[in-house]
């Protein structure tokens, strides 16, 4: 979740820090800091809040030095606050760390380091790593030993990059099931947990494997196992995905990355299904899976309700058996997996932790893993034995729209390979539809006026409840995950058939009902549903292309093919968040408490 960063050279490093930090804030923004390496000392400079604020401390207090270590925090253990964030350092301020990741026995390391006298000064999990490197240190004054064996003590996850006073121009770096790469430059070098924030840096670089420790000057990278042997790496050279320039005439990235699903769609479905040889998925064939017994669709977030639509897509067009299921509960349940099942891990990121743990599980017991990733070159796509690449070019709002729908897309294309095996004319129907769907997305966007006047209704809601049947249900699934993750709205979502079971007792005259309904067949049930709330005061919001007289409010999207509405009505929904989000003054893009990548379990 946090984000690294490093440089060793002849530049003065920390306004190469703080920009490398920039394109790592997606990671966490709780709080920001970087050590330098100055004379024989160690300088930090950190603070609670955003990289720009850093960027103004370093401004008026700047600190001068080449070689340097930088990081963007996601809190976990401890607060957010200019205390807890990193880097943390030893007792005589001549070790430096930066992390990223959980250390599981920090408590056990913290009463042991404490019994040796060592103090600390913060609440997190991090502080135990200088101190331990300090107390192998102070035995053998060998760095890489000692930063070797402090991290065999550590168990958990992490990344870690280190600063040692005596060693003013050596970074140590470690990862150990969190992503870190080593940029090689001319005479100097870089670190980062993201590929891509080296762009415009290097192309060339030194990916980590799990346990091994580089060493990184400005003259070389040497790099070792866990057990201290040299290790002959292979260099990846890597065109590399840049950001978004900015959010440009839109104000957020979020809505401009709402107003990029119509083009993203386009060009997948178009390589895909229409080109004149369509490369229906990846590089896969079917005879890689034709043996497939059960699929698992496993993802996260967003990206776990895309698998749940896919669920309804294969099983409708490919009649096959789908799970869809969150990658945490996944890697822990036992599920049932041989060589007969086939994983799909939806992660836009390609490095949330529990997909890739739930990814291995599944390898290690024989199954054939897709990855559905929208980064080229990331853990997920490292530990596939196939990649579908989304290519919705880079999402940088937290809140995902255009990743989602790209996923929901390529699971679209994932039934049609696979459909196409069994059947023809229900398939023409669907691929029809899906070459129309860019179309309807933009008539759905346009609908953005009366969304905003609909928000109006909904910016002083305390609690929402958002409701559908089928495919409906997931996409008001994904609706109330917009809606809290950027208004702080408590929103739930339930199928509408499931509300009298239980939560028909929350509903009163305070209450608003968003009902998704885009099933001609369904739509008669949801409507029943709808009267029974209306009934105990609530007012409805209706996402529908029929007439729902009922409602206070219908935001009439075109009727396209039933299997593709969740598409269409997902975009109304990202809208109704965005600017109801807009409405109650909230930092849309970057929402508290979230990060866009979640390298943490
Ligand atoms: C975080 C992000 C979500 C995303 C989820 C899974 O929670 O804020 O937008 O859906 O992680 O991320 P992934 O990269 O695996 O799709």
């Amino acid at each position: 979740m946090c984000g690294i960063c490093g440089y060793t050279g002849s530049r003065q490093a920390a306004d190469i820090l703080i920009d490398g930090l920039k394109k790592l804030e997606y990671r966490g923004y709780d709080s920001a800091g970087i050590a330098i390496s100055h004379g024989t000392s160690v300088a930090i400079r950190k603070n609670c809040g955003r990289v720009s604020v850093l960027k103004s401390i370093c401004r008026e207090s700047p600190v001068e030095g080449a070689c340097g270590i930088g990081h963007t925090r996601w809190a976990t253990h401890g607060e957010a606050s200019t205390l807890n964030s990193h880097p943390h350092t030893n007792l005589s301020g001549t070790i430096a760390v930066v992390h990223n990741g959980i250390i599981e026995n920090h408590t056990e390391l913290r009463s042991f380091l404490c019994d040796k006298g060592y103090r600390f000064v913060s609440q997190t999990d991090t502080e135990v790593i200088p101190h331990l490197i300090d107390y192998y240190y102070r035995e053998s004054f060998d760095y890489l030993g000692a930063v070797r064996c402090a991290v065999s003590d550590l168990k958990g996850s992490f990344a870690i990059a280190v600063l040692c006073s005596d060693y003013p121009g050596k970074i140590m770096a470690v990862s150990y099931h969190s992503p870190l790469v080593v940029g090689i430059g001319e005479s100097e070098n870089y670190l980062s947990s993201d590929i891509n924030a080296l762009s415009g840096k290097t192309d060339k670089m030194y990916i980590l494997d799990d346990g091994e420790i580089a060493a990184v000057t400005a003259e070389g990278v040497s790099v070792y196992d866990k057990n201290g042997n040299a290790v002959d790496k292979e260099i990846h050279q890597t065109d590399l995905q840049t950001e978004n320039a900015d959010s440009g005439a839109y104000g957020h990235y979020m809505l401009k990355e709402i107003y990029q699903q119509p083009h993203v769609l386009r060009q997948m479905i178009s390589t895909h299904i229409f080109a004149d040889k369509p490369t229906l998925f990846g590089e896969l064939e079917y005879g890689d899976i034709k043996d497939t017994e059960r699929i698992f669709i496993i993802g996260c977030g967003t990206a776990y309700h895309a698998a749940c639509v896919g669920k309804y897509i294969i099983e409708k067009y490919a009649k096959l058996a789908v799970e869809a299921d969150v990658s945490s509960e996944f890697r822990y349940r036992n599920p049932l997996i041989d060589d007969k099942t086939l994983v799909i891990a939806i992660t836009q990121s390609g490095e949330t932790a529990d997909t890739l743990a739930a990814m291995k599980l599944a390898k290690e017991k024989g199954a054939k893993i897709i990855a559905v990733t929208n980064t080229p070159r990331s853990s997920a796509v490292r530990i596939a034995d196939f990649t579908f690449l989304t290519s919705a070019g880079a999402e940088i709002s937290v809140a995902s729209t255009k990743a989602y729908t790209a996923q929901l897309a390529s699971l679209y294309i994932f039934a049609v390979f696979l459909a196409e095996h069994i059947q023809k004319e229900e398939l023409t129907l669907l691929k029809n539809a899906l070459l129309r769907l860019p179309k309807d997305i933009t008539a759905t966007l346009s609908l953005e006026e009366k969304i905003k006047d609909a928000a109006k209704s909904l910016v002083n809601c305390e609690h929402l409840y958002y409701i559908g049947r089928g495919a409906d249900s997931v996409t008001a699934d994904e609706g109330a995950l917009k809606m809290k993750e950027i208004t702080y709205i408590h929103a739930e979502s339930y199928p509408a058939g499931e509300l009298k079971h239980g939560p028909i007792a929350l509903i009163d005259e305070k209450s608003l009902v968003v009902a998704v309904s885009t099933d001609k067949k369904l739509h008669g049930k949801t409507v029943s549903n709808i009267s029974e709330v209306i009934a105990r005061g609530a007012k409805v919001l209706c996402i529908s292309p029929f007439d729902t007289p009922d409602a206070f409010c219908t935001i009439k999207i075109p009727q396209t093919h039933g299997a593709v509405s969740p598409f269409t009505a997902v975009a109304a929904l990202q809208l109704l968040a965005y600017h109801t989000a807009l409405l109650r003054g909230c930092d849309v893009d970057k929402p508290r408490n979230l990060a866009k990548s979640v390298t943490v379990e």
